[in-house]
């Protein structure tokens, strides 16, 4: 989960990292009224989880509170990069002699962190790496050891940092690596990290990620989730644990287990280009414990997304048999009664299959169809989204 720059100055002063003042206003009002209490010159600036928010605008110096009010008018509701900007930062201004970069990052190709930093920040770090690679320093950094005073004088040592500023780099580094740890994050990018007229180091800009995997060690964590701009439907089966992803077609998809998730997407595209290209509507893997409840809720997140006409229910019995399958796809069924729509196509098969097959045949529900193999239900899914079109 990436956060927004006012989330992540929020865990950088938590942590000890020079941040300037910062109060995140959603009106032109609450703008003016953080301008005031700020005071002096501050900066409107855009919170919307994309790079280059300067450049696009999305930036403004305010020289009083008045101009804060008149630029967070113009920002708010602004469109960078395709995302809307809903909420704005006021923060007070600095006076900036120069501009740094500084990043810690999980480096998943070499089982390892990596610090990049270089003492040319501010312009976007692709375009820097890209053109002048030798400004931008790399420094791997062994997990065991982490970032102390020493391994931070090693980083500021390769980017070429004047002497007046290193010892104060030096700490902020350290920090940031407390930051990069304690939160569980695969990124801390500072950008630009910088000196201020008199000397000061500041971390002007701020982007994290959160590694939700770590999300039971940080119950905090949980409300820095945006949900104004969640998918509703993502939304809801994240809820009730369900891993789910929207995706364009119109065939919704149920399997257990991911490798086999996967493979019916594929099976289904296959299928479909004989059915008018009828693709995947969603993954949904339901994981082991395919119970009724999660079968339900399985069920509810695919039907109420308006793209999908048709149901492929691909189930694997292992530790949860085909018969404990079967009995959560007849009870979910009833739980969900008139809002259960469109045709389900369920192929089963593995542990007690003969007698899950048994139970949906007995139950004789309208909706569902019971496919023999993966191929013919992908076939029949495929069929019966079209042909619903
Ligand atoms: N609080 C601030 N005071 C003065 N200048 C700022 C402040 N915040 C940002 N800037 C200037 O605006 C530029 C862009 O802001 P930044 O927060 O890095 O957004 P982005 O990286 O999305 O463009 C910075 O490089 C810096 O020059
Ligand atoms: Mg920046």
């Amino acid at each position: 989960m990436d956060l927004f720059e006012y989330q992540a100055r929020d865990l950088f002063e938590a942590h000890g990292v020079p941040v300037l003042a910062g109060i995140v206003a959603h009106t032109p009002e609450e703008a003016k009224a953080a301008a005031e209490k700020i005071g002096g010159v501050v900066v409107v600036k855009a919170q919307v989880k994309v790079g280059g928010r300067g450049k696009a605008g999305g930036v403004k110096v305010a020289k009083s509170a008045d101009e804060a009010f008149q630029y967070a008018t113009d920002i708010l509701g602004m469109d960078i990069k395709g995302h809307t900007v809903h909420q704005v930062m006021i923060a007070q201004g600095a006076d900036i002699a120069e501009e740094y970069y500084f990043s810690i990052l999980l480096d998943r190709a070499n089982r390892n962190y990596l610090a990049l930093c270089s003492v040319e920040g501010g312009v976007e770090i692709e375009q820097l790496a890209e053109e002048r690679p030798e400004a931008l320093a790399k420094i791997a950094i062994d997990p065991g050891k982490g970032v102390d005073a020493a391994k931070a004088a090693e980083i500021v040592e390769a980017a070429g940092f004047e002497a007046d500023v290193r010892e104060g780099i030096i700490n902020t580094i350290v920090k940031l690596w407390d930051v990069f740890t304690a939160e569980d994050t695969t990124l801390v990018e500072v950008n630009p990290l910088v000196k201020t007229g008199d000397g000061t180091i500041i971390a002007l800009d701020g982007k994290v990620t959160i590694d939700e995997n770590a999300a039971f060690r940080h119950e905090d964590h949980a409300e820095l989730e945006d949900k104004e701009s969640a998918d509703p439907l993502e939304a809801k089966a994240k809820a009730a644990g369900l891993n789910y992803v929207k995706l364009d077609g119109e065939v919704g998809i149920i399997g257990n287990g991911a490798g086999l998730v996967m493979s019916t997407l594929d099976v289904v595209a296959y299928a479909g280009e004989k059915h008018g290209d009828a693709a995947p509507a969603n993954f949904l893997d339901i994981g082991g414990g395919a119970s009724a409840e999660i079968m339900a809720a399985g069920l509810d997140v695919i039907l109420n997304d308006d793209q999908v006409k048709s149901v492929f229910v691909n189930v694997f019995g292992g530790i949860t048999a085909c018969d404990a399958v079967a009995n959560g796809i007849v009870s979910a069924l009833k739980i969900l009664g008139d809002e259960a729509n469109k045709p389900l196509v369920v192929r089963l098969d593995g542990n007690n299959v003969e007698e899950g097959r048994r139970i949906l045949s007995d139950a004789n529900h309208p909706l569902v169809t019971l496919a023999q193999t993966m191929d013919e239900g992908a076939d029949k899914a495929a069929e019966l989204a079209f042909s619903a079109r």
